[in-house]
């Protein structure tokens, strides 16, 4: 596994984007929080799981646009570990949607060089999800194109415990001094090791939390909040994201 490292922040990262014609610079890895599905169908007076479905239309056209522009990764938080806590039937609802996501979208994502990977434990998933999604990483595995990373029982919290718990074992079986773990280290146990560093962070439907969500990589990440529920939010609303992003002016704690 290729190691983020810390060396990624700073300078490396700001030299890291991409510039565009025009101005600004294109992320290289941008992360979404994609809310607002339930309040979408409220509008509508439609049940939830209309919404969670519009959603999914919403992710296939978004990761077309991010394609489109040249975002090298897409990070998009579909179930946290906190959304357990919903009633069993929306749960399933969202279980089924991921399901049908894969059946009806892989070949497109395959056929486009995407890589896909996910971040979170979904092996909490019932079996034949696990399997179906094992499969889907395997067939895009080769793929070098595009990152498409979706967080499934992702929680930033889980993440981080995990990471301090597997260099706690190395250094109680005396493989790892513990004055030696840094940055880099601990970059290299999170879920996200093999993405680039996250550029953007972009919340739909007009909250203003992280909701768990890459707590860590969000360190210097630009953070965008779009009163836009999610199953609105398309191509257009992306590149008006990253125009946001491109003339931000980001610092890292130098002048
Ligand atoms: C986001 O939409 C989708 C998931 C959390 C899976 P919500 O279902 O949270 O929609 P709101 O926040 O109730 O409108
Ligand atoms: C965050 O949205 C999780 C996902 C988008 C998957 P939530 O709707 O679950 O977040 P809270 O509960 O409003 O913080
Ligand atoms: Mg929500």
């Amino acid at each position: 596994m290729r190691p983020l490292g810390a060396a990624s922040a700073g300078a490396s990262q700001a030299a890291s984007l991409v510039a565009v014609p025009g101005g600004g610079a294109v992320p290289r890895h941008v992360a979404i929080i994609m809310d607002g599905n339930g309040r979408w169908a409220k509008k509508r007076f439609l049940p939830r799981f209309a919404g969670h479905k519009a959603g999914v239309d919403a992710v296939r056209n978004v990761t077309r646009a991010a394609r489109a522009m040249g975002i090298e990764a897409l990070t998009l938080y579909a179930f946290s570990s906190e959304n357990w806590r919903r009633p069993a039937e929306e749960v399933s609802d969202l279980m089924g949607l991921l399901r049908h996501f894969i059946r009806s979208d892989l070949d497109e994502l395959t056929r486009e060089n995407v890589r896909l990977c996910v971040i979170g434990d979904y092996h909490a998933f019932s079996p034949d999800l696990v399997a179906m999604v094992d499969d889907a990483i395997a067939r895009t595995a080769a793929n070098t194109g595009p990152l498409l990373a979706i967080a499934l029982n992702y929680g930033a919290h889980a993440e981080l415990v995990l990471a301090a718990r597997r260099l706690a074992e190395r250094a109680r079986d005396g493989v790892l001094d513990p004055a030696s773990i840094d940055a880099a280290m601990v970059e290299g146990e999170l879920d996200t090791r093999d993405l680039p560093p996250l550029d953007l962070m972009i919340r739909t439907s007009g909250e203003q939390r992280l909701s768990n969500f890459l707590l860590w990589q969000a360190a210097y990440a630009e953070l965008l909040f779009v009163d836009t529920l999610w199953p609105d939010f398309d191509g257009d609303a992306l590149a008006e994201a990253v125009a946001a992003f491109g003339v931000r002016q980001r610092r890292y704690g130098g002048l």
